[in-house]
């Protein structure tokens, strides 16, 4: 009889197979490219939050000011069709935005529980010790954990209608292909009549959309080729970041904002004891920042089970908080 023994592996040495499963397979792909979810180690969310702070990232700016003048607004259009209702936020990060929303729906009655999601255990522990002192009364109950199976567990919890937030342009970074999956998902995640409040960058001037992710500060490089630093430190890798060109593009006519490195010279890397040729000019994609239209975003809601209530603008017409309700 053969034995069978069964080997435990931690789950950081899983999370680094996968990392080095998903950077080789981009790497030896045609055109070579990297997963934009890797970017986020402890420098990449530094860098993030320098981004969101400089002068050419509008996004945040516009969505902020969003939620600090129209959170009443919102909360009234949800309430218009439900009485009360439980909040869960994907990707809560520091809820600073999500903050005004909450402060509303506690003021008018619509309900004092928080779901916020988050693949942080970290985030959402510091989440649950410091939201009630802002918000005395509020009930938060963090679900750390991949978006859709917490999803499902906060529907099991909850039992009441859900309003569930998708924050600060996180759907452009899908295609619109894997977004229409995406929010498909999260629709099949949702009763009729349970609401959903996605944060959609606008198209606009093409020179501003580009300068967003080309800051004169070089924040959007570092932040680029953070992940280069972050495969060699973490896959044992050799990459030389002086020898790749940061190179952001923005097609007007699709709305596709991506970003490549060019690797500047033929060179050979090693990652793991496997090499990899860049010949010079070649590209790594690494990231899509999709910017759609009212249309298009209409579009979307039907396409993906879901009937538009009410979009939410920024005075300029940047950026749209968008709400539509489960059919
Ligand atoms: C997180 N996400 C919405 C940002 C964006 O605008 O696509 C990430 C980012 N990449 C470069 N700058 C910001």
């Amino acid at each position: 009889m053969r034995t069978v023994t069964a080997i435990m592996v931690p789950p950081a040495s899983k999370a680094r197979q996968a990392f080095l499963r998903d950077v080789l397979e981009g790497l030896q792909g045609h055109p070579k490219r990297l997963q934009s979810k890797y970017f986020y180690d402890a420098a990449g969310d530094a860098l993030f939050q320098q981004i969101m702070h400089c002068a050419e990232y509008y996004l945040t700016r516009c969505e902020m000011e969003i939620l600090e003048t129209q959170s009443a607004a919102i909360v009234a259009s949800i309430r218009a069709s439900v009485p009360q209702a439980d909040l869960v936020e994907l990707g809560a990060g520091d809820a600073s935005k999500s903050v005004h929303l909450l402060r509303e729906w506690m003021r008018s009655g619509m309900g004092h529980r928080y779901y916020p999601i988050d693949i942080s255990g970290n985030i959402i522990r510091h989440l649950q010790n410091t939201l009630p002192d802002q918000l005395p009364g509020l009930e938060v109950h963090g679900l750390n954990g991949e978006y859709m199976e917490m999803l499902a567990q906060s529907g099991q919890t909850s039992g009441r209608p859900r309003l569930v937030m998708f924050m600060g342009s996180s759907i452009g970074n899908f295609t619109p292909e894997e977004a229409i999956g995406f929010l498909s998902a999260v629709r099949r995640q949702l009763r009729p009549g349970d609401f959903l409040l996605t944060g959609f960058d606008l198209q606009k001037n093409p020179r501003l959309i580009l300068d967003a992710y080309n800051d004169h500060q070089g924040l959007t490089r570092s932040f680029n080729l953070n992940l280069l630093t972050r495969i060699n430190r973490e896959l044992d890798a050799n990459f030389l970041t002086h020898q790749f060109l940061h190179y952001p593009t923005y097609d007007p006519a699709t709305g596709a904002c991506k970003s490549y490195l060019i690797s500047l010279r033929d060179q050979a890397v090693h990652i793991g004891g496997t090499v990899i040729r860049f010949r010079k000019d070649e590209p790594i994609y690494m990231e899509i920042s999709q910017k759609y239209t009212i249309d298009g975003i209409h579009e979307l809601a039907a396409g993906c089970g879901f009937t538009p209530v009410k979009n939410f603008t920024d005075d300029k017409g940047w950026f749209v908080d968008a709400l539509w309700q489960a059919k």
